[in-house]
């Protein structure tokens, strides 16, 4: 009997969204795992012709799928990312930052994981106007959230052979929020006592990733530093056009690229798709089709190395033209 097809809500979004998510959709594909793709609309061009940038049924088939596969969307991005990570109770941010043979960067040893926790400080809207002239924004911080970022980043440091994990924080200054944060972190690390366990401010994790990236293995932080450094981690390995990243909850998991909506080059066929691909096989490997996700890798890297990429890493190829050389080289 045929194996049942996963269901996949798919929402490509704005810009270059849809284009890199097709290019994911064809590789998926290719696999030959059976699956049950669902478009649904989000977005700014959603906005524009519904009035609303995440609809109902497009909540609803997220939550009803066994994955999301998202590419981006535009000014709206913080109504349907933000808002679908909170409906799917999505608490990690797991950002992968590994440069490729093959790819000119600054730091050709980076290979570290920025697990950035998803659910609160800054991001968690909480901003009000007191007067016309003064602004305020809350950071909110819990045991309840920082316990469980720190607890999934030691796990996850330990069941995939990295021997350190560095919480990153800013508690000299913040200090009742970010020393929640790191009491937090400290009262978990001894449960994993094979793990060492560091502690850096992160105004000089920024320094010393450009300086010397392979300092960092793994990095648990909060939720607006995991943003940043994830992209100062992109701009070492080559750029946003490379970094996957998938949000993990206990009920649900929405992959999708780190980087944005891009529209200086939307619509022409510029787009990188390697981030998409890549957010492919991490959907591949939550679903437990370790074997497909790794060939998905491996041909990507394949290509990668041989420089069958688009313009932004020097190569010729179009978006669907590198999709099609990854998809060739899947053994
Ligand atoms: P961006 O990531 O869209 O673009 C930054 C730069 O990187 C641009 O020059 C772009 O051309 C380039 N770039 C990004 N992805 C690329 C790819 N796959 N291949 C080749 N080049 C690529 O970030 P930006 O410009 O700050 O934001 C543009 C829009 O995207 C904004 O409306 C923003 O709100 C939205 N955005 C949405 C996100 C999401 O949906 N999760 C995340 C970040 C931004
Ligand atoms: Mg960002």
């Amino acid at each position: 009997m045929p194996a049942k097809p996963y269901q996949v809500a798919v929402i490509g979004g704005d810009g270059i969204g849809p284009e890199v998510v097709a290019a994911a959709l064809q590789l998926l594909q290719a696999t030959g795992v059976a699956f049950d793709f669902r478009a649904y609309p989000a977005g700014d061009d959603c906005l524009a012709a519904t009035g609303v940038a995440l609809p109902a049924e497009t909540l609803q088939g997220a939550l009803a799928a066994d994955a999301v596969l998202f590419g981006a969307a535009g000014n709206t991005a913080a109504d349907v990312i933000l808002r679908l990570r909170a409906e799917l109770g999505t608490f990690v941010n797991l950002r992968p930052a590994k440069a490729y043979a093959g790819v000119d960067c600054l730091r050709p040893a980076t290979d570290m994981m920025i697990v950035r926790e998803n659910t609160e400080c800054i991001y968690a809207g909480h901003e009000n106007v007191l007067t016309p002239e003064v602004t305020i924004a809350t950071r909110v911080i819990t045991v309840a959230a920082s316990e469980r970022i720190a607890r999934f980043a030691l796990d996850w440091a330990g069941r995939h052979g990295r021997s350190k994990v560095t919480a990153v924080h800013k508690a000299n200054v913040l200090r009742k929020s970010d020393g929640l944060f790191l009491a937090c972190c400290r009262r978990v690390a001894p449960e994993y006592p094979a793990l060492k366990y560091e502690e850096a401010l992160v105004d000089s994790v920024a320094m010393r990733m450009v300086l010397d990236p392979t300092q960092f293995q793994v990095i648990v932080t909060t939720n607006l530093f995991g943003d940043i450094l994830s992209d100062l981690a992109a701009g070492l390995i080559g750029g946003l056009g490379l970094c996957p990243s998938a949000n993990l909850g206990p009920a649900h998991a929405l992959f999708e690229p780190v980087h944005g909506s891009a529209p200086d080059i939307a619509g022409q066929g510029l787009a990188n798709p390697t981030a998409a691909i890549l957010c492919g096989a991490m959907l591949l490997r939550h679903l437990g089709e370790e074997r497909a996700a790794a060939r998905v890798e491996k041909a990507m890297e394949q290509c990668l190395a041989s420089r069958e990429t688009t313009a932004d890493l020097g190569g010729k190829l179009s978006t669907s033209e590198a999709a099609q050389a990854v998809i060739k080289r899947l053994g």
